[in-house]
């Protein structure tokens, strides 16, 4: 049973002050101001939010789910050739019809793939942008940039229909996952994939793989894994990594590190059936000792990529793709513009990060409030210093003064003393002589 707070405010007002003494007819209620009352009730039907995720479901399933996915690296790495791998099925017919087992085409153009999968009434929309291989010449510069200017592309026309007054639903053709293609050399990362990455890391979700892995040994694999992980952590450069929440149950949470734990992916695709030797008819590639199933997870990692993209991450790619990559990229864009936005308003909220800034704030504000009572309160200390020295200063002066005063008067009468004593003398001597005269 659900339980609700409900506030009922006082029906009892606050009193009225009066403080004009000319209004006297308002009488002045005694009554104190009374907190509003909190009534916790116990609902006696359910009001329906609990719902609230089922109508998400429907709706989300009304509306579908759309993911895509940029493959780049340098040429002849099987871009295309995973592509068809994930569809599972050749996806140039006019240029492979004629001959099933033709290899495909080098890649000239930046090309998408696109295709409605249907599974339990739940409809992907699934675009996977094919990119042409770079690294072919000597100098290989700036052979990355048509891929760079297409994926700003792709955010520019977002941006242009998002800032529309009358807009509909926006197509989303954002990229939200690029597999970036290593090649297979056993050793580390080479400098043009460390260019490259660097370009790619702040525009998309990157998730490196590593290419034709048939071609080393699973100890070679795992070495190489190991040192392309270094080399990505040396040279920062951002990866994709699925964030971790709270309310994750220890299964998931266990799931997904495991899944990780296989960056960056060893890779196998493949356009062919192949048959095992159990008599299984599979995508795969053969060879004079055995088979290598692109479906088999003991073979490579290609299941595990696929469920990072469709059955685990999809959203998450798509979140951080629109409130992290596009809109860094659209502050960028508008402040080239001279517009400036208030950044933290696009900001994923972090329950813990929120808390913990929220403490970080109000700890500042106390420590410059109680630093602003300091100041003022030294203010006052000097004021009244200064007002002491200068009265105490009149008084020494006022003081001296009156000394001075006084010590002049005592002068004056000590003049006066000495000049009548003096003309009492002079008297005298006249009174004597008048009485000799008598
Ligand atoms: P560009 O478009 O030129 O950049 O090449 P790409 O990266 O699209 O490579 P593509 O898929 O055309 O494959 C190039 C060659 O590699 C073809 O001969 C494929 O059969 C082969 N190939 C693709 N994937 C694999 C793989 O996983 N293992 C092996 N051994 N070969 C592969
Ligand atoms: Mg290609």
């Amino acid at each position: 049973m659900a339980t609700v707070d409900v506030n009922i405010e006082s029906s009892t007002m606050a009193p009225i002050r009066v403080d004009s003494p000319l209004d006297t007819s308002l009488p002045i209620n005694p009554t104190p101001y009374q907190e509003p009352k909190i009534i916790k009730r116990e609902l006696r039907s359910l009001v329906g939010f609990a719902n609230l995720p089922n109508q998400w479901h429907r709706k989300s399933i009304k509306k579908g789910f759309n993911l895509n996915v940029m493959v780049v690296g340098e040429s002849g790495l099987g871009k295309s050739t995973l592509i068809s791998t994930l569809f599972n099925r050749t996806l140039y017919p006019s240029k492979t019809a004629r001959d099933p087992a033709a290899e495909l085409p080098k890649t000239v153009a930046i090309e998408a793939v696109t295709a409605d999968i249907l599974e339990n009434n739940v409809r992907l929309h699934l675009t996977v942008i094919d990119t042409p291989g770079f690294g072919d010449f000597v100098n290989n510069t700036d052979s990355w940039k048509p891929i760079v200017d297409d994926i700003d592309e792709r955010f520019d026309s977002y941006l242009e229909v998002e800032n529309k007054v009358n807009r509909t639903s926006i197509v989303d053709n954002r990229i939200h996952a690029c597999l970036y293609f290593i090649q297979p050399t056993g050793h580390s990362l080479k400098a043009l994939d460390v260019t490259v990455m660097k370009k790619l890391h702040k525009k998309v979700n990157l998730i490196p793989v590593i290419a034709k892995a048939d071609t080393l040994t699973e100890e070679e694999v795992i070495a190489f894994k190991q040192s392309i992980m270094t080399d990505i952590h040396n040279q920062k450069i951002d990866i994709f990594e699925p964030p971790k929440y709270e309310n994750d149950d220890e299964e998931t949470r266990v799931e997904n590190e495991e899944l990780m734990s296989n960056v960056p992916f060893a890779i196998v695709g493949s356009i062919e059936d192949v048959t095992t030797e159990d008599g299984r008819v599979t995508r795969g590639r053969s060879y004079p000792w055995g088979v290598i199933e692109v479906e088999n997870e003991a073979h490579c990692d290609f299941v595990k990529l696929r469920q990072l993209l469709i059955r685990t991450h999809l959203e998450e790619l798509r979140e951080k793709t629109g409130n992290v990559l596009y809109e860094n990229y659209r502050t960028e864009k508008l402040a080239e513009m001279g517009i400036k936005q208030d950044t933290s308003v696009f900001r994923e909220v972090n329950p813990a990060v929120r808390q913990e800034e929220e403490r970080a704030l109000h700890e500042a504000r106390l420590a410059k409030m109680e630093s602003d009572m300091k100041a003022v309160f030294q203010k006052k200390v000097a004021e009244k210093e200064q007002k002491l020295k200068k009265s105490e200063a009149e008084l020494f002066a006022r003081h001296r003064e009156m000394k001075e005063q006084l010590e002049k008067q005592r002068q004056d009468l000590e003049e006066k003393k000495v000049r009548l004593e003096a003309g009492r003398v002079v008297e005298e001597k006249k009174g004597r002589k008048g009485f000799s005269l008598r």
